[in-house]
């Protein structure tokens, strides 16, 4: 399934490269947050693809919600489908954005792919199987400071309403070594799982935004938690992650 994940994000990441860049049309979800015709034609090619390969397999995918099968005495899988991470950036012709799918299995992740087509960077993780970009073992960072640490986040699109969210950024500027916001959720955390990012932290994300990112950061070394590091769901943002020696001092600045 790891096989197929990868193929399948590798074939949508082509029908998003031959309508980037090109005139395409927008319609908005919200205020700031866009769907375009890429966002819907390649959540229809996976779609199909998941649903001709595995019928069984129930799937939650952003722009079409979720399709539960319920099998009497079956296992329970399910895939979450981001079609696009990082809308906006494929809008505007800025080439950060991905292909993002994972893989649940009884509620819990087994297989997560991230591809970003603009850099023919494929990460893939499958659980207890480590990680790799493009077929190479990856390992998170090993800074130990924040005061050393590269890190990344990302608005919400209703950040406006978030009371916490200026004081936070404010802070990790001042106690970091830089800060990113680069507009997909998906490549922000696979930035981390292969070291490139020492930490992330979002507010307002959803289980497809995170789904192979927790997966690829976990399997790489690094460590998942809530602000409070209670123990991390897909289902319920906000999101700490990091190379998890930084993680303790990220916690101090979000609680
Ligand atoms: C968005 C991106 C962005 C994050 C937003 C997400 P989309 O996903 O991951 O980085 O800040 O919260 O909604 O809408 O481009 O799939
Ligand atoms: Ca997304
Ligand atoms: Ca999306």
């Amino acid at each position: 399934m790891l096989n197929f994940a990868i193929e399948t994000a590798r074939e949508a990441g082509q029908i998003l490269l031959e309508k980037f860049g090109r005139k395409i049309n927008i319609s908005f979800k919200g205020n700031i947050n866009l769907v375009t015709e890429a966002d819907l034609a390649s959540e229809k090619y996976i779609i199909e693809k998941i649903r001709s390969y595995y019928p069984k397999h129930s799937i939650l995918a952003e722009e079409s919600g979720e399709s539960i099968v319920v099998i009497e005495g079956e296992r329970t899988w399910k895939w979450i489908v981001d079609p696009l991470d990082g809308t906006t950036n494929y809008a505007h012709g800025y080439p950060c954005f991905c292909i993002t799918l994972a893989l649940e299995h009884n509620g819990e992740i087994v297989v997560g792919v991230t591809f970003d087509p603009t850099r023919d960077e494929l990460f893939a993780a499958e659980k207890g199987q480590g990680a790799t970009l493009n077929g190479r073992p990856i390992r998170i960072s090993d800074t130990e400071k924040l005061s050393e640490a590269l890190l990344v986040t990302g608005f919400p699109y209703d950040f406006a309403q978030r009371k916490n969210f200026a004081r936070h950024f404010t802070e990790f500027i001042l106690k970091s070594r830089g800060l990113r916001r680069d507009g997909s959720a998906a490549i922000d955390m696979a930035y981390v799982a292969c070291g490139r990012f020492d930490g992330f932290w979002e507010e307002g994300l959803h289980p497809w935004d995170v789904a192979a990112g927790v997966l690829l950061i976990e399997e790489a070394g690094g460590r998942v938690s809530y602000y409070d590091d209670s123990k991390f769901s897909i289902y319920k943002p906000p999101i700490c992650a990091s190379n998890g020696l930084i993680h303790v001092e990220m916690l101090n600045i979000l609680k």
